[in-house]
């Protein structure tokens, strides 16, 4: 009798801890997809930019409207670094997430789409 009683209370714990492990399973798994969705929009778009083409003359425009505050109207630098030759210290990946990342502050991230985030590339890449 008390064994028997015993074990249904042994199970029902088992069974309590089983719950848990599950809840904190799906948990992590749903974190896991999110990552995982967020890296994958991200290297997506990286592709999408690195495969056009852009312009200098659109990156130029679109620098003056977004970048010139802080790294000046010839990119030599202001509360930012000059921004010549950046290609010697920073690949184009590297590049898009400095500008898209918002990882060094108080540089913000822009929201470009990869047309126009070739185009700056493009600029950038001019200066040299
Ligand atoms: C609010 C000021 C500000 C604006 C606006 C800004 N930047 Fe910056 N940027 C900075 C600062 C400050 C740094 C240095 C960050 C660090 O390394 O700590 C920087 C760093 C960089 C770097 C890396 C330089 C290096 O030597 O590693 C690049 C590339 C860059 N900016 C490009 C841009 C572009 C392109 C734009 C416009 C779309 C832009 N920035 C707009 C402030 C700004």
């Amino acid at each position: 009798m008390t064994t028997s009683s015993s074990s249904a209370a042994e199970k029902k714990i088992k069974l309590e801890i089983w719950k848990k492990v599950f809840i904190v399973f799906l948990f992590a798994l749903v974190i896991f997809v999110l990552i995982y969705l967020k890296n994958y929009e991200k290297n997506q778009y990286i592709l999408k930019t690195l495969e056009l083409n852009g312009s200098v003359k659109d990156g130029y425009s679109l620098f003056k409207t977004n970048c010139v505050g802080c790294h000046g109207i010839t990119a030599r630098g202001l509360v930012g670094p000059d921004l010549h030759s950046i290609s010697q210290s920073l690949n184009d990946k590297e590049i898009i997430k400095q500008v898209t990342g918002g990882l060094t502050p108080p540089m913000p991230s822009f929201e470009i789409d990869p047309q126009n985030m070739s185009n700056l590339l493009k600029y950038l890449h001019s200066l040299e």
